[in-house]
């Protein structure tokens, strides 16, 4: 071969490689400063063939969880579970002993798992992820009890509890009106999701990154001047790790919501670079059960934008973040010290 010739082999391999790369960047992380250490972990990552198993009319399984109950208790490789687009009634829990299942539907809006149980929050979550190594794509979760709204009383309805370690969640939906999400705890980013509520509706003890994810306040359904609250973090302690970090999402809706409230002392919440419509109230955050120990919450917010980010009215222990601090948190490595977002399936399933 002449030089020219190998020379010109070795750009397109390049070329290839550079498409390759930023086809893996751009469904994972998407764009922003992340990328470069993003590919450079990935490369030289080998997964194996995963276990395909699909749900749906012509497929194996008719129903979600008795997909899930044909995987093997233990299971040490990935499982894709493929679910057709369609409404299914019934609820969803992956066990402690079913790890590494991949749930992806067709859209968010397109494959929805539906259910209403709801009084005691625990038992009342429409999807259940106990298991750790869990991938979830284009499904949406409803606690249709009070989402839709309609004439039913207000009262806790999860549609999802979430808390085993090492979860993703890419363009999933998750509609209730209180306590919609239960980030109860472990590592998790959610990424391009929706989450609908209107009271506590992202809460729990999770250490969690939320990034370009659309934030819709049901304030609406509350009565006229009574505000909501988005968030109720539950960090217990000053060296607990957990935290709910925003980045570049979009706050909107209708009524009013708080950015959030403590539901346990040492409460950590952060909103950076998000769009906050005229839906946030101006005071930004409220004390909930400890007054007099504001000092112990950690709330802050850093250069978000729109008509709700004026921050002159906001309380005044809400916390004043310099960049060094608002940089530790809102970094990757915040929920993703061991690199297992790196090392996840990225492919085309
Ligand atoms: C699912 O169905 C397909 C087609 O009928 C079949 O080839 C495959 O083995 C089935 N997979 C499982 C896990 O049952
Ligand atoms: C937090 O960690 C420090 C240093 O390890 C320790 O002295 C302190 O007791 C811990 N506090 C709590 C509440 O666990
Ligand atoms: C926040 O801190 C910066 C510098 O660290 C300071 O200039 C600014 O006035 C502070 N803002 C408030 C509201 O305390």
């Amino acid at each position: 071969m002449t030089p020219s010739r190998l020379m010109m082999i070795n750009i397109l391999a390049c070329l290839l490689l550079l498409l390759r790369v930023s086809s893996v960047t751009g469904r994972l992380i998407g764009g922003g400063g992340d990328d470069n250490q993003w590919v450079k972990t990935m490369s030289g990552v080998k997964i194996g063939k995963f276990q395909k198993i699909h749900v749906g009319q012509h497929g194996n399984f008719s129903t979600i969880q008795s997909a899930i109950d044909s995987v093997p208790n233990n299971n040490q490789n990935w499982v894709v579970i493929k679910i057709d687009q369609g409404t299914y009634r019934e609820k969803v829990t992956i066990p402690y002993d079913k790890p590494y299942i991949i749930l992806k539907g067709k859209a968010k809006r397109t494959t929805e798992v539906v259910w209403d149980d709801h009084e005691t929050v625990a038992q009342s979550p429409t999807f259940t992820c106990l298991a750790d190594n869990v991938i979830v794509k284009c499904i949406t979760f409803r606690n249709s009890y009070n989402n839709p709204v309609n004439g039913n009383r207000r009262v806790p309805a999860a549609a999802a509890m979430v808390t085993g370690d090492k979860l993703y969640f890419y363009r999933v939906g998750f509609f209730g009106l209180q306590d919609t999400l239960w980030d109860d705890r472990g590592r998790h980013y959610f990424r391009k999701c929706t989450i609908q509520g209107a009271v506590d509706f992202i809460f729990g003890a999770g250490q969690s990154i939320y990034e370009a994810c659309s934030i819709s306040v049901l304030g609406n359904a509350l009565a006229p001047n009574l505000p909501g609250f988005i968030t109720a973090h539950g960090r217990t302690d000053p060296n607990d790790s957990s935290g709910f970090i925003f980045k570049g999402c979009n706050i909107f809706g209708s009524g009013s919501a708080y950015l959030g409230r403590p539901w346990r002392g040492y409460a950590r919440v952060l909103f950076y670079r998000c769009f906050f419509s005229d839906v946030v109230e101006p005071t930004g955050w409220d004390a909930w059960g400890y007054v007099g120990n504001e000092h112990q919450l950690t709330f802050a917010e850093y250069e978000c934008y729109g008509p709700g980010a004026n921050t002159g009215s906001r309380v005044s222990w809400e916390s004043n973040f310099s960049w060094d601090q608002v940089k530790q948190l809102t970094e990757m490595s915040f929920i993703d010290s061991a690199d297992w977002l790196y090392t996840i399936p990225y492919q085309k399933f």
